[in-house]
Order: structure tokens, then sequence, then C-alpha cells
């Protein structure tokens, strides 16, 4: 079979090294990839959100099946695009993507269909959401409507730091037009977890459960980036709240996205909070989290394009889909200054050892040679029985791992294992 990957990061790597296992698999296609893929993709240079030329080119290459990763590729309507020339692929369609593609759909989706989620309001007027912030509990948080390349959150400890979101979102446009509307949101605390779900609208698997480390820098300093880490499973989601978040949000979500006609098929990524008052959603996403994957898949013992061509069939109920009871730890190595400023083209080494475990995400090929080209370069993971054994393993993969001006957190699975050393 010709698989067409759609998509270039980490995640990607993770998902098509995991592809890769099935015999059936002859050639895949990244679009467009990046270097450090080139040993085990065909690497085509078209934009991710270039649909036209994406269709014209799975049609002229004959793919047999397309995994579309990304959101911005999912929200446009590449599922439909292919789809309208005979290309089944895994994802949602442009109709179900909104999910993510817009906050205030997914917003007013929980409250219809009664799914826990932080309080909220909806404005597009500036004016009208400044008056409400004058008197507002504080903290609060803003966050712009469409996709914002993960950066339309911001969880404002002042008034004025609020009130400043709105004025750069809504009148600024420093997002564009995903700022046409912002959510207000109450500010929720307590631990965070990531549940990828294959469904096809009508069976809903959830995947084994994760959690990401968003901050820059050791002790959740710094500033907060695409994620710098992840480990799976996340200790906090114990197996009762497991079964409370699949009768209260998943199967819920579900049906009320079929209720709509926005059958959702493919990942849905549920990012959830458990507060004093229990599970709440903080995010939906429409496609698999990254740095998540990394972790998850690593630990997905049944074959992933079996289970992804059920999903597009509406079979998921048929196949199986099992997990390792292992954990799994994955570490990201990105360059100095991200998320600010860095600098990239230099050349990326690394052992015979670590390197099917190097799932890569800013890279580029330059004379043959795999060099940075990204803020975030490259995710090192581990599978091991335990969780503190696949941090160790992770951790000396990395050290046999090198660029200039690579940095990474110290401390990813920390937070796992003191939960995990409490219990
Ligand atoms: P997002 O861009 O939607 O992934 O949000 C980024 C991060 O902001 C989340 O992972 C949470 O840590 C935080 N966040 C979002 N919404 C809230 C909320 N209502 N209360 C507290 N933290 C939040
Ligand atoms: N790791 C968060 C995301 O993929 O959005």
């Amino acid at each position: 079979m010709k698989i067409m990957v759609v998509g270039g990061g980490g995640r990607e790597h993770a998902i098509i090294r995991s592809l890769l296992k099935n015999p059936k698999v002859e050639t895949i296609y990244a679009v467009p990839g990046n270097g450090g893929m080139k040993d085990d993709a065909v690497l085509v240079p078209i934009a991710a959100t270039e649909t036209d030329k994406i269709v014209a080119f799975a049609v002229e290459n004959k793919i047999d099946y397309a995994v579309v990763a990304p959101d911005d590729p999912l929200v446009l309507g590449t599922v439909d695009a292919l789809a309208a020339v005979g290309i089944p692929s895994f994802g949602p369609n442009k109709a179900a993507a909104i999910i993510e593609g817009s906050k205030v759909f997914s917003k007013n989706l929980m409250k219809k269909y009664n799914i826990p989620t932080a309080g909220y309001e909806v404005f597009d007027d500036p004016k009208k959401a400044l008056a409400y912030l004058e008197t507002a509990e504080i903290p609060i948080v803003v966050k712009a409507d469409g996709l914002a390349l993960g950066k339309g959150v911001i969880i404002a400890t002042t008034r004025e730091e609020a009130m400043d979101a709105v004025h750069s979102i809504m009148e600024d446009k420093v997002f564009g037009k995903s700022g046409n509307q912002i959510v207000v949101e109450e500010f929720l605390t307590g631990p965070e977890v990531s549940v990828l779900a294959f469904t096809d609208g009508k069976t809903m698997v959830p995947m084994v459960s994760s959690m990401d480390h968003k901050r820059a820098h050791d002790n959740d300093e710094g500033l907060n980036t695409g994620g710098m880490g992840t480990i799976a499973p996340n200790p906090y989601y114990t197996k009762e709240i497991a079964d409370l978040c699949m009768e209260t949000i998943f199967l819920p979500t579900m049906a009320a996205m079929n209720a709509e006609g926005r059958t959702f098929k493919g990942c849905l990524y549920f990012g959830l909070m458990l507060t004093p008052k229990g599970p709440k959603v903080i995010e939906y996403n429409c496609r698999f989290g990254d740095p998540e994957t990394q972790v998850v898949l690593p630990l997905l013992e049944s074959d992933l394009l079996t289970i992804m061509q059920a999903v597009t069939e509406e079979r998921l109920d048929e196949v199986e889909v099992k997990f390792s009871n292992g954990a799994a730890c994955c570490v990201v190595m990105a360059s100095e200054g991200y998320p600010g400023k860095y600098e990239k083209g230099y050349p990326i080494t690394m052992s015979d050892e670590a390197r099917p475990h190097v799932f890569v995400a800013g890279a580029s090929l330059k004379d043959g040679t795999v060099v940075t080209n990204g803020g975030r370069v490259l995710g090192v993971t581990a599978v091991e029985d335990t969780l503190a054994g696949a941090i160790k393993t992770a951790y000396a993969r990395v050290n046999e791992v090198h660029f200039d001006n690579a940095f990474y957190r110290h401390d990813i699975g920390k937070r796992a294992m003191a939960a995990l050393t409490k219990e």
C-alpha cells in the first residue's frame, strides 16, 4: 500500500513509524515531512495547507490511504477534498474539525449538551468584553475563537493583563480573523490530563492517557511552548476517573457531534483538567496531540493502520485496540532560545541505538546532512515496564543525541513520579 501522511512534525514521525510496522505498507509519502524522516518516508515538498496540490499529488501517485495529522489542513477540509476524488483518509471532515477550529463552537456545544467545562462568556465586541472584565473574577482566561498557532490562550493574573489580551486579539488582530470573537473563561485548577481517543462516530476508544509539559524550563518555569515532553500513562488518571470521563465527557461529545450533523471520525483529543469539582474539558483538538503521540503510539500493541482504516470505514467496534501495560517518556530537545528567537542549521547526530526512538520535528536536509530547522528539534523516547524506567532510559538516550545549542528540560515525568509515590 501507498500511504500519504500530511504534516511534518514529531507527531507525524511517530505516526509514520507506527504505520511502517504493518507489512502491507510499501511506501509512505510525508507531505511535507522533514529532513529527519528521510529514512522512513519519501519527502514531498508541498505545504500541509496546499490542499489542491496535495489532492493532485495523491491522485497522481495512486495513494491508497491518507492520514491528515495537523489541525490546519483538517480545519481547511483536506479530508473532504481527498474523499471527493475517492481517496480514503484518517481524520475528521471540515464540518467536524470545527470542534478545534472554533472555541466558540466547542464551548456552545458543551453548554448545549451538558458536558462539564469552565464557565464562559462569548464576545464579538471588544467594548463589551472590556466592560465585562471590569468586574470579573481574576485570574481569568481569554481565548481567541480560531486557530492561533497554539498561542491564542491567555491566562490573565491581573485585570490589566486580561484587558491587554482583548486589545491585542480583538483590536490589533494579532491572530487575524481568529480574534473576531473571543471566549472569556473561568480559571480552573487541578492536574491536566491529555486523552486521545479513536472514534468513528459510533464507537469511542480512548487511548492510554498522557501528561504534557508545556513550559520551556524546569519546574514549570519559562514561557508556554508547544510541549517540552510527555509521559504516559498519566498517574492522575485513575480507572475511576477514566470511567467518569467516558460517561460524562467522551460519549456525550460523540453523541453531541452526531446530533449536530457533524459526526466526528478520527482522533479526538480531550484536554482535561481534574478539578476539585470533577473532570472538565479545557479544550478539544480534532487530531493527535504533539508531543502526546510520541508516547502514546509506542505503547500501542495493535496495528495502527488497521485501526485507522476501521475508523474511516465506521467499523471501529470490530478491531482490537490494545495498549501495553508499560510506560513511556518523551524528552523534547529544542534549540536554545525557543520559544523565542533561536538559530538553526546545526548538524544533528545520534547513536544507532537511539535512532529508532527519536522522532524528529524541526530538521531539514543540507547537502544530505540532517540539520536543525526549528525550535522543537526532536523528541527522544523510551518505553519500559515502569515510568521510572522509561524516564531513565529516555534521558540516557538524550545523551546519545547531539546538536549545537540544544536544550531540554531535566524534569520530564517528575510530577508524575511524585503523584505515583504519593498513592
Ligand atoms: P490550549 O491552548 O487551549 O491548549 O490552552 C493552553 C493551556 O492553558 C492549557 O493546557 C491549560 O494549562 C491552560 N488553560 C486553558 N484554559 C484554562 C482554564 N479555563 N483554566 C485554567 N487553565 C487553562
Ligand atoms: N500537546 C498539545 C497539543 O497537541 O495541542
